[in-house]
């Protein structure tokens, strides 16, 4: 089964919408299998974001993803990513449709509650930045079911 990245970004954690991030990926069908909270270190959120070095608004995002708890998520199932991509939204809020987190809790793109792999070549990249395999869990949910 896929797997992908996810983040509660500081924003998320500080307005309280740690659960509802959960409660929507749960219910979609998706399987969280780790789950942490803690202040990313610089260096780490400089490798997760290595993509955006060059970019303007760099400095200020590293600034951000580490000012304060995050949460950081495996999230399995099937086509995990592209789902997860959809869960989350546009990423400048403006453009997220009504009823994706960044479309319904959004307004800013510097401050827009959650982060998510982009493809499965990046989930992987991101899932050993963050994750060691032993702190990965193995269960199945209830519905799961296998339909290709
Ligand atoms: P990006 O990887 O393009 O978006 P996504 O989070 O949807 O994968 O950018 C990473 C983060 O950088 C984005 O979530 C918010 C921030 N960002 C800005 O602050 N300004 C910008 O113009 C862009 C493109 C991103
Ligand atoms: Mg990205």
């Amino acid at each position: 089964m896929e797997q992908t990245y996810v983040m509660v970004k500081p924003d998320g954690v500080q307005r309280g919408l740690v659960g509802e991030v959960i409660s929507r990926i749960e219910k979609r069908g998706l399987k969280v299998v780790a789950l942490r909270m803690n202040v990313i270190a610089e260096a780490t959120a400089k490798e997760h974001y290595g993509e955006h070095a060059a970019r303007p608004f760099f400095p200020s995002l590293i600034e951000f993803i580490t000012s304060g708890p995050s949460v950081s998520m495996v999230v399995a199932g099937k086509n995990a990513v592209k789902v997860m991509r959809a869960i989350n939204g546009a990423t400048n809020p403006v453009d997220a449709a009504p009823g994706t987190i960044r479309g319904d809790f959004a307004l800013d793109v510097g401050r827009n509650v959650v982060h998510a792999s982009d493809s499965p070549e990046a989930a992987v990249r991101e899932i050993a930045i963050h994750f060691k395999d032993s702190e990965i869990g193995k269960y199945s949910r209830v519905d799961e079911v296998c339909l290709y």
